[in-house]
């Protein structure tokens, strides 16, 4: 079959050449999606969804936004891809404003979400060689139910069986400790460690939000042993939980955050945000990358952190994700065990497995995705309107009376 010409394709031909020409690593939903506007999205044979994935918490601004197009369609006339051998307007710009809105001084910038995470490890091994030269500082701490990525650094700091089983041996010195577990720091982070990696709300492992008291704990105990604190915000960062970034309700700060899904509204971009000190170790050539901070993503992405960044925008945010919380609190069902999260990023325990409500779901006009077995995760645009939640509970309150 010939896939030259998609749109005259059906979904079952279409289907079909995925599974003849793509690797099978992904379970798909049955839908061929062909276009969206906001939060709603269509499917190839003219059905229409309700978006709460969001492409796993990415589209912050929706679909076929028109700011982002004109931005996209501008920038791409100019200039598209020059690698790092020169110099370019957007990147610059772009890290001017993630480090007047954080703790940073400096950025790296990456093409995805796993990326800035092994770059944040090479760069708190570096960061413990250059200040403590003769202490054996490489372990790494990482937390249970965690998830930074699918390559092998990342990987090795995302402890679940199901991922890591085939591809061991996998990056050593790792820790894992107890999730929001303060008795428990000072025995996994010791003199030997060079960082400790944390989602100040755990996304995948289940929409968990780390304790602020926590969050400080891990501060001082990272200040005691003199390892790097580093805060995966690839998730939960840019306006997903209300605030700019997940851990500003804590007042805590890290060393190292990193950023990626929403950074772009949709085009692959990761950051990694961090102090003068750490960037003070990285010198010519210890990393890099051919695509990464290119003009025409970090042109896209400075419009889309100008929309998010905006207080109106995060108060949406806060409002209508309080909105969405209270609704789905209000379901009476048995089968759910409970509802929790910040922001617009919000998780629904089951007692039950969530795979036949999240395929229900495709039937009802919904997209939803999961995070472990138990839990949905609902993670739609930023610019959801209350409107658009009523439907969503009105829905799930349909499918769970069939379950
Ligand atoms: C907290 C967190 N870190 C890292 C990643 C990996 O990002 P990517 O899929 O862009 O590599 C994810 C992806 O779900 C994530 O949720």
């Amino acid at each position: 079959m010939s896939t030259t010409q998609t749109d005259e394709l059906t979904a079952t031909q279409i289907m079909a050449g995925e599974k003849q020409h793509i690797l099978q690593t992904y379970k798909r939903a049955p839908v061929v999606l062909s276009h969206g506007d906001g939060v709603k999205v269509w499917d190839i044979e003219g059905r229409e969804y309700l978006d709460f994935a969001a492409g796993i918490a990415v589209n912050a601004l929706g679909h076929a936004d028109a700011g982002m197009a004109d931005v996209l369609a501008a920038q791409a006339r100019k200039l598209t891809h020059t690698s790092n051998l020169y110099y370019t307007a957007p990147q610059v710009q772009l890290a001017e404003k993630l480090t007047a809105n954080s703790f940073a001084d400096k950025v790296f910038f990456t093409n995805s979400g796993t990326e800035a995470n092994e770059g944040a490890i090479k760069f708190s091994r570096k960061y413990a060689k250059v200040n403590y030269p003769n202490v054996h500082k490489t372990q790494i701490v990482c937390f249970d139910h965690a998830f930074h990525g699918r390559t092998m650094g990342s990987l090795a700091l995302t402890p679940k069986e199901a991922y890591q089983a085939a591809f061991r041996p996998l990056m050593p010195d790792v820790v894992v400790a107890p999730f929001n577990d303060i008795a428990a720091l000072n025995t996994h982070i010791t003199d030997q460690t060079c960082a400790v990696f944390i989602e100040p709300v755990q996304g995948e492992g289940g929409i968990h939000p780390a304790d602020p008291k926590f969050l400080a704990a891990l501060r001082t105990r990272c200040n005691e042993v003199g390892a790097l604190l580093v805060f995966d915000e690839v998730q939960c960062g840019l306006g997903r939980t209300g605030d700019l970034w997940g851990h500003t309700i804590g007042g805590v700060e890290p060393d190292i955050m990193t950023l990626a899904k929403p950074l772009a509204g949709g085009l692959p971009i990761g950051a990694i945000l961090v102090t003068d000190a750490v960037a003070a170790v990285m010198g010519y050539g210890d990393h890099g990358s051919t695509f990464a901070g290119g003009p025409l993503v970090c042109a896209v992405a400075s419009h889309v952190f100008d929309r998010i960044s905006k207080p109106a925008f995060l108060t949406h945010v806060k409002e209508v994700g309080a909105y969405m919380m209270d609704r789905l609190q209000e379901i009476n069902s048995p089968l759910i065990k409970t509802v929790r999260g910040r922001g617009l990023m919000v998780g629904v325990e089951f007692n039950t497995e969530v795979e036949p409500i999240i395929k229900k779901g495709v039937d009802n006009g919904l997209l939803l995705v999961g995070a472990g077995v138990n839990v949905l995760r609902l993670v739609p645009p930023l610019i959801l309107e209350k409107g658009q939640v009523d439907s969503l509970v009105e829905r799930i309150t349909g499918i769970l009376t069939t379950l």
